[in-house]
């Protein structure tokens, strides 16, 4: 093993401080808030079955899908570690009807950041013990600091991010994040706590050979996915692909990063947005997908300069090996 290998998440942040061009104690702040409350999200995790945490919570969330009690769990624990740092002046939440305020306490200055969270990614695959996420977002506001925050801080294009990342609560936990330098995997020692950097530069390859869409909802897609589908399963070259759905964004991102895949949730005749959410989902992941050498478009446009009119907006996703989403552009295009 190298000696890279030992390396924390801590020392790492201090190492590339010059990578961030705000100041890196503000983003370490940032950051070793979203460290802690991922490490308490998954011990909560891991002992679900015996914490009588599966299962539903009994209500909805603003976009009316039923809340897991993990995903309000999961919701709390970020927005009370991220609130309690100074420089965060605003969270949104994929749980939380409407974005929060943090109050500036009296290093107003700080109070610079948003923050935007989807607590836990594909909620869904925690009752049959499959891998769950985070993904996170961060913004510099746009409204003098100090002064409440307002919506308008929360809907900028995802061009203006200044860090993204996710954490996978996997067969092991690792957090990945890029503040717009390159993107770096690290992976938790659950028996000291500690985030190790085990994917220094991590790298989409530049086509691959999987793509990841939800296949059962074939019929109610538009013509150019079903095309494109089809092309995927035509024996020519190197296909066949290969077929990998887990159903967790996170999950089915971070493999595709690592062998090469494309993920997709297009529109479909019920939702013709799709289901994905830009603010929370596609912009962090998109972002990530650049930094990574990769791709990120709703099947015609780059995610990241996608203008966001509402906090819950969704969008078509087409995300991964960046060849791939370019094919599957040409696709789309074709099937106008
Ligand atoms: P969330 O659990 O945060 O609501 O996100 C679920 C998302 C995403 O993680 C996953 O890829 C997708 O929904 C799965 O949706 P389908 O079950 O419709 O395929
Ligand atoms: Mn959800
Ligand atoms: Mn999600
Ligand atoms: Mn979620």
């Amino acid at each position: 093993m190298s000696e890279q290998t030992f390396q924390t998440l801590g020392e790492f942040i201090i190492d590339k401080q010059d990578d961030f061009k705000y100041s890196t104690g503000e983003l370490s702040r940032l950051l070793s808030a979203i460290r802690l409350a991922s490490k308490v999200v998954n011990r909560e995790v891991n002992k679900a079955g015996i914490a009588e945490i599966i299962g539903h919570a009994g209500n909805q969330n603003v976009q009316g899908e039923d809340q897991q009690k993990l995903d309000v769990l999961a919701n709390n624990l970020f927005i009370e570690a991220l609130s309690q740092r100074e420089v965060v002046c605003g969270i949104a939440s994929e749980e939380s009807d409407d974005f929060i305020e943090i109050k500036a306490t009296s290093n107003a200055h700080l109070n610079k950041y948003v923050v935007l969270i989807d607590p836990l990614d594909g909620s869904s695959n925690i009752d049959v013990n499959v891998s769950v996420g985070t993904i996170f977002s961060i913004y510099r506001r746009v409204t003098e600091p100090g002064t409440p925050v307002q919506l308008k801080d929360f809907l900028q294009k995802g061009v203006k991010q200044v860090a993204a990342g996710y954490v996978v609560y996997g067969s092991s936990t690792m957090i990945v994040y890029t503040t717009g330098n390159g993107v770096n995997g690290f992976t938790l020692d659950p028996s000291i706590g500690t985030y190790y950097l085990s994917h220094p530069n991590m790298k989409f390859p530049t086509t691959g050979k999987i793509y990841s869409i939800n296949e059962g909802n074939y019929i109610k897609f538009p013509q150019g996915v079903k095309d494109y589908i089809k092309y995927c399963q035509l024996e020519e070259g190197d296909r066949p692909y290969t077929s990998r759905y887990i159903g967790s964004l996170v999950s089915d991102f971070h493999r595709n990063m690592i062998k090469g895949g494309i993920y997709i949730y297009p529109s479909t005749s019920q939702s013709p947005k799709g289901k994905l959410r830009l603010l929370y989902e596609c912009n962090p992941m998109a972002l990530l997908a650049e930094q990574a050498g990769g791709k990120a478009s709703d099947g015609y446009r780059r995610i990241l300069e996608i203008e966001p009119t509402e906090l819950h907006q969704r969008v078509p996703f087409f995300c991964g090996s960046a060849a791939m989403v370019t094919k599957a552009e040409e696709f789309m295009a074709k099937a106008l």
